[in-house]
């Protein structure tokens, strides 16, 4: 095993504190694209990426789309024939409440105990940041990158990217790569770099119920109106069986069995129930029988709620028959489940189940397709090596049971291979309060990626 070369490992340990203060900076901008209020912000965010792409000493231009700004970085001076390598993260945030919970307010990062404390810090300024924060250093340092490079940045991932799709599909020539490479998942163990093989899809939908025209006494109507919150509930107790299987007619039928030597692999890696029942704090474990833990959470989708509202949820007790309630479902999808479809079979399915005197209708929110890769060739080579010199230890190959529905479109219109290395950590709290990135991770993230850029550039001089 290699080390890190002294020249970038110097620049990353010299500069560290300007490093640290400038990644504050970005984790102090409430960049939450789910809320409106927060527009301004998110933009500011995207400006700021731009200024530090620039700063780093690529061409950075802010894409306006329907929705948030996609920001892109270049640099293309590198040597003749080198790979040009896209590399994709986003600058928005999930909502930051319920911020009574947050040890630290979310937009003031903090670092206790190695950790980087504040919402965005994993997912995914930190990582983010971390690749700009890899190519300013080669420039700096060498004046010069191995590779081209396409940096995206977009400020919708956290609300399903609903206009990247149609931005890559227009600027398909300015994306053009031979490679994606992707941080913003984690590491399966801590000490344990990794590469995912899968992401699941993603299928969101509003149930809206309507019931009576207005709210009314439960004791002078109820019994002869339909409660719908009631309704509801009925409707959502149909969407499993009693073995955990998702009860929509159809949900399964595409679903493609996982190859025999990826769920081998799965068997190899350290991991135990019980340490995850822990982890997440829950008195039991549930879920689909007959699949693993990990099965479950990589290799299977699922119907969740997510949310749920009706009638009155304040102090005390009020005696009365909602007008309206109201869930948010979501399904994850594995290959090769259709978002389209599985839209389809809900609405239908919904349809089918609704009790009479409630009217239900199902509103599909967003979906992104589910992905699955062979992990072989010059990319997953020269990951593999910068990984191990970056940590001192080989990769493992894991799944993933969250969503980048990016990933499926790169792959479709670009037509390159996707590289995902993440460098979270199990129990970071992403989406949740005291989000944090192990500093250790960033710290060696960056060196990884900077090496990374030396080993693709090798491999594909070598190989093509
Ligand atoms: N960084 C996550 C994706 C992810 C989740 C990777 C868990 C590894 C582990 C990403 O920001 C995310 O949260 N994606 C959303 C997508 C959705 C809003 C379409 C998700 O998975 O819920
Ligand atoms: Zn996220």
């Amino acid at each position: 095993m290699t080390d890190v070369p002294r020249d970038l490992d110097r620049y990353f340990s010299e500069n560290a504190e300007r490093i640290r203060s400038e990644l504050f900076d970005l984790l102090a901008i409430p960049s939450v694209s789910a809320r409106s209020e927060h527009d301004p912000d998110t933009r500011r965010a995207a400006q700021w990426i731009a200024g530090s792409l620039g700063a780093a000493g690529l061409k950075a231009t802010v894409h306006e789309t329907p929705g948030q700004p996609v920001v892109v970085g270049e640099y293309r001076d590198a040597p003749a024939g080198a790979p040009t390598v896209l590399v994709y993260g986003h600058y928005d945030v999930q909502p930051a409440e319920p911020l009574e919970l947050w040890t630290s307010p979310p937009f003031e990062p903090s670092v206790r105990d190695g950790r980087i404390y504040a919402r965005g810090s994993v997912d995914d300024k930190g990582q983010l940041f971390l690749h700009i924060k890899a190519l300013e250093a080669h420039l700096a340092v060498r004046g010069k990158l191995p590779i081209n490079v396409i940096l995206l940045a977009e400020g919708e991932e956290e609300v399903g990217s609903v206009n990247l799709a149609s931005f890559v599909e227009a600027q398909k020539q300015l994306l053009r790569c031979d490679a994606v490479v992707i941080s913003d998942s984690a590491m399966f163990a801590p000490g344990l770099p990794s590469v995912l093989s899968s992401l699941r899809g993603l299928a969101y939908f509003q149930i809206d119920v309507q019931g009576p025209a207005q709210d009314l006494h439960s004791g002078s109507y109820g019994g002869a109106v339909v409660n719908p919150a009631m309704a509801l509930a009925r409707i959502l107790a149909t969407m499993h069986d009693a073995q955990g299987r998702v009860a929509i007619p159809g949900f399964y039928d595409a679903v493609r069995d996982w190859p025999a030597h990826v769920r081998e692999q799965m068997r190899t890696l350290p991991f135990r129930d019980e340490d995850f029942r822990a982890e997440v704090g829950a008195p039991g474990l549930g879920g689909e029988s007959g699949y693993s833990v990990l099965e479950q959470l990589w290799t299977r989708p699922t119907c969740e709620v997510n949310g749920l509202l009706s009638g009155y949820t304040g102090e005390g007790a009020k005696t009365v028959l909602p007008a309206k309630a109201m869930a948010k479902v979501s399904c994850r999808l594995v290959p090769d489940q259709d978002p389209a479809e599985i839209e389809r079979l809900m609405a239908e399915h919904v349809r089918r189940v609704a009790p009479p005197g409630a009217t239900a209708t199902v509103t599909p929110l967003h979906g992104g397709r589910p992905w699955r890769a062979e992990l072989d060739g010059p990319l997953y080579d020269a990951a593999r090596r910068a990984l191990a010199t970056a940590f001192g230890r080989e990769p493992v190959i894991t799944g993933e049971g969250g969503s980048i529905p990016v990933v499926g479109d790169f792959e479709r219109v670009l037509g390159a291979p996707v590289l995902l290395v993440g460098f979270g950590l199990p129990g970071e709290n992403a989406h949740a309060p005291d989000e944090w990135m192990s500093v250790e991770n960033f710290e060696k993230g960056m060196r990884a990626i900077a090496v990374l850029w030396e080993e693709i550039s090798g491999d594909y001089h070598s190989q093509y």
